[in-house]
C-alpha cells in the first residue's frame, strides 16, 4: 500500500509513522509513504495557496490550481490512485471502510487547512469524502492520520497477530468485551473467575454477554442498528 499525503504541513503527519507497527510495516515494504506540498505547485510569486471566499464568509479557502496540478501528476503516474478528502461534511469513516480501503494499492489523502478547499476540487477529484467525527479540526492532517492508521492495521502482514483483528470492537457491530491480564487480583479487584478456569466455550459466551452490555450502555446507536445479532444470544 502506498499512502500519499497532500498537505501544507508534512511535519504534522510524518512523525507518526516513525515508530512502532507502522515503522515496521515500512521496513517490511508493506507500506510506502509519500508527501506532496501544494505550495510547491503554486505558480504565483509568493507561493500563495489560499484566498478569500466567494460571496463572503470568515476565513480563507485553498484555491483549486495548485492542488489540481498536483493531483493531475499523481493521477498520471497512477490512474488507480484512490483520492480521499477528509472533511467534517463527509460521510462517517467506519471500520468497514478501513477494511475495504486496506485492499487498495494507493490512497491519496488531501488535507485542507484554513476554512477548507474549494468545492470544485473535491467534486472533480474526490473518490470519497470522510468525516472522522462530529467536531471540527484545524485541518485534515489528523483525520488523514486516523484513517491511514485504521486502514494500515487491516493490511495483511502489518499486525504481528492477525487474530487480534477478529475479536476487536466493531468487527460484528459490537464493542469489544473487556480484557484482563496479570495479576489475577489487583487492588482488591479480581478478574472474572471464569476467565481463569480455561473453559473457552464459557469464556466466549461470557465475553459475548459483556460485549452486548457494553454496546448497549456506551453505544445505544450501534446496539439498535445491530439489534438482531444481540437477540440471538
Ligand atoms: N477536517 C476538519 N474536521 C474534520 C473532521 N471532523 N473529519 C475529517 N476531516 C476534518
Amino acid at each position: 500500500m502506498k499512502f500519499t499525503f497532500v498537505t501544507l504541513f508534512e511535519n504534522l503527519v510524518k512523525p507518526y509513522f516513525e515508530d512502532s507497527i507502522l515503522k515496521r510495516a515500512q521496513n517490511a515494504k508493506i507500506l510506502e509513504l509519500e508527501f506532496k506540498n501544494p505550495r510547491d505547485y503554486a505558480k504565483n510569486k509568493h507561493q500563495k495557496v489560499d484566498d478569500y471566499q466567494a460571496g463572503g464568509g470568515a476565513g480563507l479557502l485553498m484555491f483549486p490550481e495548485p492542488i489540481c496540478d498536483l493531483l493531475d501528476i499523481i493521477k498520471k503516474d497512477n490512474p488507480n490512485a484512490h483520492i480521499i478528502f477528509p472533511a467534517p461534511a463527509g460521510k462517517p469513516f467506519r471500520q468497514i471502510d478501513a477494511k475495504r480501503l486496506a485492499k487498495k494499492e494507493h490512497i491519496v489523502f488531501v488535507s485542507g487547512r484554513y476554512e477548507g478547499i474549494d468545492e470544485r476540487v473535491i467534486e472533480e477529484y474526490g473518490d470519497e469524502v470522510f468525516s472522522i467525527g462530529d467536531y471540527v479540526l484545524t485541518g485534515g492532517e489528523l483525520a488523514s492520520l486516523v484513517m491511514s492508521d485504521a486502514i494500515s492495521r487491516n493490511i495483511k502482514g502489518v499486525l504481528g497477530n492477525e487474530d487480534s483483528l477478529s475479536e476487536e470492537s466493531f468487527e460484528d457491530g459490537a464493542l469489544e468485551a473487556p480484557s484482563f491480564t496479570k495479576p489475577n487480583i489487583f487492588r482488591d479487584s479480581a478478574i472474572p473467575s471464569e476467565f481463569l478456569k480455561g473453559n473457552h466455550a464459557i469464556i466466549c459466551t461470557l465475553k459475548k454477554e459483556m460485549s452486548g452490555l457494553k454496546t448497549k450502555y456506551f453505544r445505544p446507536d450501534l446496539f439498535l442498528r445491530n439489534k438482531g445479532q444481540f437477540d440471538e444470544k
